[in-house]
């Protein structure tokens, strides 16, 4: 099955149609015919969904009929009209209404008919708001090609761009969006990356499906070789949880002609580019009665490694099985049935389905200024062909607007130049939102009226110009009027308007296009034709730290240069709305989550009176901590001292939670990590102890490692919290023995007799860590009697195997090797003398190699990973036992 091949092949027969009936769209379901006119519907003749014009969706573009030499009887309604892009590098439609965190197939149809009359079909991108999701590139004026894409959306709304290339101008003829239950492909579809379709087979189907046979909308290829046969069952499946596979998909089947034949896919790596990662998921289901002589057992190959030579395949009647598989960096990738020696039946296949994995590495402008930027747009009507994202991806930003990275990496608007935009009226509040805004120039226009108070709000504004304004009151309001006097502001105004408003006769495009009906069925071709993948990393990755230097004198009256923000008691009572949200409780006080005037989201801490200490002590420590810096390590932004006797630390807020609550049973709403990306937070957190202990000076005894002092960000990158302070906070201590020299069960056992830390009792604590992410139990175990987790493990090892100490909910979803290794590392962690514990940079590069292992070079591992639950199921389920989907576990 070559891919290309197997793309162009597909030709569907499309019925004639004989009577359209309308009927309600399911919820969430939205259908957008582009280029029909303004509020006017259309009914899908196969679906019988409604598709409603796309001008509530986007305000450029223009619409267009397609020539009517393309127009074949039968051709869908929706392909009929375009939308075309000529203006603009970037045009987006923006789905509205949609919730937060959750998963929606969205599919992008284009047929191009020569609809501009210049016989040029176009290549473009795609992208799904600030991520790249793939390049369209039409191959003739007949066809219709769509593009699938399985997201999860971070807002309540979806931006779908086009984004002009070398060739044409973009244009779209239908776009759809389908919410998709968030079990469903859940090991694959996250926020972290959306699955791009390569194609999606129904094998033994003879036409093609989708609404309403598939609730989703999916839409299933019907897809045979000569040297298959068509097998099929009248009987229905078990549901699926896994995918929501419909029953009439499952109920198909493709067999090969004879048991020493096998069945193979395959398929060349996408856009030539070996880095592509596919996914492949093989639905598997037994459709005929198999006589007690009989059986089908079959092992599967992935690009010629059997996928596991212990046990084989033997589908289990009308259940839903399925395998799945990521592959990279081959030449060709494929995937191979074969029968074992004692099968008397050929190996089958219901269907599959191949992705292509894509990064979603972008992160759209702090919402904030994306809400301010479009009511200025809108209230101006700016014609800058502003578009999508106002910052990303950079190479797209608007123009006039310059961005930058906030300490979390959000990109934000910090200068504004609409000089000569032909801006008429009052100065609208909106521009008092772009909070970080350092640069904005007004000049040349037509606006009136006063210079609001709420330009005050921002703060952090060196330059304002609005020259060539005449009708403008040149008064500054008294915040700026104190930023100008100050000499923190460059204030420019006066001078003659260059103003001259803009002609209002629009050219009116007008196409009247007669269409002959020519009553034949039509072949209609459909294909994926997305070339993939490739993603654009938003940034350098760098932080930019707040600059907001402080000079400070210590109570000794000497001047401490303090490279972070300096915060009174009262900004602090502001920013957390008076100590509103308690989100924690530390060694060393309580902690409150608060926003900065900029929107970040920080968390305070508030030291114990008990933890404190000397004002000199205090600002020495800040002065220290707020010069370390690592991708692993919470970030400082300030600290409060104040007269009032305040002190505080001012951290990034951690919006995912410490790892702890992914790990324990109580808090039922977190997601479960896998076991991949438990790994990669383990290796955060080593390359955070590691630089803790090597890079900085001198060098940092964390004294208090566990999983509730390693926070997650939204991304699930793991940084260390709470390093430094054991130090700087030990001497008036009273609750020494448990918040400083660490928590027990984590604690150093040598500590007892030298009572000396050192960097190996870090290390041992890490190793408890590194045991409680795999086993997911607390260090003590309160069972009958106490236990500690390092010897809960060894006893469970000695009587059991390593399914006996994994995590339940992961179960058959881990790599056996990577996990050994792993507890193997633990156990040396925990080793009872200091001196037999390996250092953090070993575990850093152990830690390296089980990720390797996992999804690096031996991806067999990770099918194994995906599906040996299943694999299991079909097992038990051929010796007899009833087994309901997702039941109990089978072992
Ligand atoms: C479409 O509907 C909206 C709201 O109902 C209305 O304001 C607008 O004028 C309509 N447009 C056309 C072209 O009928
Ligand atoms: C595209 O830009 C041209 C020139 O700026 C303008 O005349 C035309 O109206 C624009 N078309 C659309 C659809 O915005
Ligand atoms: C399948 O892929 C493997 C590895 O890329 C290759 O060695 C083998 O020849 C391929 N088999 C077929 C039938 O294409
Ligand atoms: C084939 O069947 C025999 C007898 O039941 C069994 O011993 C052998 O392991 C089977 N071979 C395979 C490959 O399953
Ligand atoms: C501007 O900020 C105010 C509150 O500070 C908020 O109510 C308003 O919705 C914001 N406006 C925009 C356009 O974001
Ligand atoms: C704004 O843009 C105009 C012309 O596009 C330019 O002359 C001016 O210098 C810019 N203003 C700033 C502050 O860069
Ligand atoms: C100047 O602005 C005021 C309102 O602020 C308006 O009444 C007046 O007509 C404007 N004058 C000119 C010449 O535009
Ligand atoms: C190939 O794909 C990888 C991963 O998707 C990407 O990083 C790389 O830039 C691509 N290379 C080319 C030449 O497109």
């Amino acid at each position: 099955m070559n891919m290309r091949v197997l793309c162009f092949r597909s030709l569907v027969f499309i019925q004639l149609l004989l009577l359209v009936f309308s009927q309600d769209n399911p919820p969430g379901f939205i259908s957008i015919d582009c280029g029909i006119p303004s509020n006017s519907t259309n009914v899908d003749e196969d679906t019988k969904l409604t598709y409603v014009s796309d001008d509530q969706f986007i305000d450029t573009g223009v619409n267009y009929k397609i020539a009517p030499d393309y127009v074949t009887d039968g051709l869908s309604t929706k392909y009929l009209t375009v939308r075309s892009f000529p203006n603009g590098t970037r045009n987006c439609y923006a789905l509205t209404s949609l919730s937060a965190g959750s998963k929606y197939l969205v599919r992008a149809a284009f047929m191009y008919g020569n609809y501009d009359n210049k016989n040029n079909p176009p290549n473009f991108d795609i992208h799904l708001g600030v991520n790249y999701w793939g390049t369209v590139d039409i191959p003739g004026p007949d066809g219709a090609y769509f593009s699938e894409i399985i997201a999860t959306t971070t807002s309540d709304y979806l931006q779908v761009c086009l984004v002009k290339k070398d060739r044409g101008t973009p244009f779209i003829s239908a776009l759809e969006l389908r919410p998709l239950l968030t079990t469903l492909y859940k090991d694959d579809a996250n926020a972290a990356q959306s699955l791009v379709c390569s194609y999606r087979g129904n094998t033994g189907a003879s036409s093609q499906l989708r609404y309403p046979d598939d609730p989703y909308d999916r839409i299933w290829m019907d897809y045979t070789l000569n040297t298959w046969t068509d097998i099929s069952t009248t009987s229905t499946f078990d549901p699926d949880t896994d995918f929501g596979i419909p029953s009439i998909v499952m109920q198909t089947a493709a067999a090969t002609l004879s048991v020493q034949q096998s069945l193979e896919l395959s398929w060349p790596p996408a856009n030539n580019n070996k880095s592509t990662v596919f996914l492949v998921i093989l639905h598997i289901g037994e459709v005929q009665d198999i006589s007690s002589d009989d059986l089908r057992q079959f092992d599967i190959f992935w690009n010629g490694i059997a996928y596991a030579s212990y046990t084989s395949v033997v589908p289990y009647k009308l259940y839903p099985g399925w395998f799945s598989y990521r592959s990279t960096d081959h030449d060709e990738h494929n995937v191979s049935l074969r029968a074992t020696s004692n099968s008397t039946l050929p190996p089958l296949l219901n269907a599959f389905e191949l992705y292509v994995i894509t990064p979603t590495t972008g992160i759209p402008t702090y919402s904030g200024d994306v809400a301010a930027m479009n009511k200025i747009k809108t209230n101006y009507q700016v014609n800058k062909g502003w578009s999508g994202d106002p910052c990303v991806p950079t190479e797209l930003s608007w123009s006039g607007v310059t961005c930058t990275f906030d300490s979390s990496n959000i990109p934000r608007i910090t200068s504004l130049n609409l000089s000569s935009c032909g801006l008429t009226g009052a100065i609208v509040s909106s521009f008092g939102n772009l909070s970080t805004l350092d640069s904005l120039d007004l000049s040349y226009n037509d606006l009136s009226g006063k210079l609001p108070t709420f330009l005050d709000q921002l703060s952090a504004l060196t330059y304002l110009d609005i020259t060539g304004n005449s009708n403008i009151s040149t008064t500054l309001p008294p915040g700026l009027q104190q930023r100008k006097q100050d000499g923190n502001l460059m204030y420019r105004f006066g001078g003659a308007s260059r103003y001259s408003r803009p002609s209002n006769n629009k050219t009116k495009i007008l196409i009247a296009v007669i269409i002959p009906v020519v009553c034949v069925g039509v072949l209609l071709l459909l294909a994926c034709l997305i070339k993939s993948s490739g993603f654009r990393r938003l940034a350098n990755g760098e932080e930019i730290r707040n600059k907001n230097s402080a000079d400070l004198e210590d109570s000794n009256g000497n001047i401490v240069q303090i490279d972070s923000q300096h915060f009174t008691y009262k900004d602090l009572q502001k920013i957390t709305n008076n100590f509103e949200k308690s989100i924690g409780k530390g060694g060393f006080g309580t902690v409150y989550h608060g926003q900065l005037y900029s929107g970040t989201q920080v968390a305070v801490k508030l030291l114990d009176n008990s933890s404190r200490q000397g004002t000199r002590e205090f600002l020495a420590e800040v002065r220290h901590l707020s010069r370390i810096h690592h991708r692993n390590l919470v970030p400082l932004i300030g600290y409060c001292k104040d007269g009032l006797g305040c002190m505080a630390l001012v951290y990034e807020y951690m919006s995912g939670g410490s790892l702890r609550t992914y790990l324990t049973d109580k808090d039922r709403n977190a997601r479960v990590l896998s076991w991949e990306e438990r790994l990669r937070i383990l290796l955060d957190a080593a390359q955070g102890l590691l630089y803790l202990h090597r890079e900085c000076d001198p060098p940092i005894i964390h004294r208090d490692v566990k999983t509730e002092n390693i926070l997650l960000n939204h991304m699930l990158e793991a940084k260390i919290a709470d390093f430094g302070l054991s130090k700087a906070f030990r001497d008036n201590c009273t609750h020494m023995s448990t918040t400083v020299a660490g928590t027990p069960g984590y604690l150093d056992p040598e500590y007892n007799s030298s009572s000396q830390l050192t960097e190996k009792s870090d290390v041992y604590s890490f190793g408890v860590v590194l045991l409680e992410v795999v086993t997911a139990k607390p260090p003590i175990i309160d069972g009958r009697n106490k236990i500690r987790l390092t010897r809960w493990v060894h006893q469970q090892l000695t009587k059991g195997s390593m399914d006996d100490v994994v995590d339940m909910r992961i179960l058959g979803r881990y790599d056996i090797n990577s996990a050994w290794k792993v507890v193997q590392l633990a156990m040396s962690c925990c080793s009872e003398t200091s001196a037999q514990r390996p250092v953090m940079s070993h575990l850093v590069s152990e830690l390296k190699d089980c990720l390797e292992l996992v999804h690096g070079t031996s991806s067999v591992m990770d099918s194994v990973r995906s599906s040996s639950s299943r694999r299991i199921a079909l097992e038990v389920a051929k010796n007899g036992e009833s087994l309901l989907p997702d039941g109990p576990s089978v072992r």
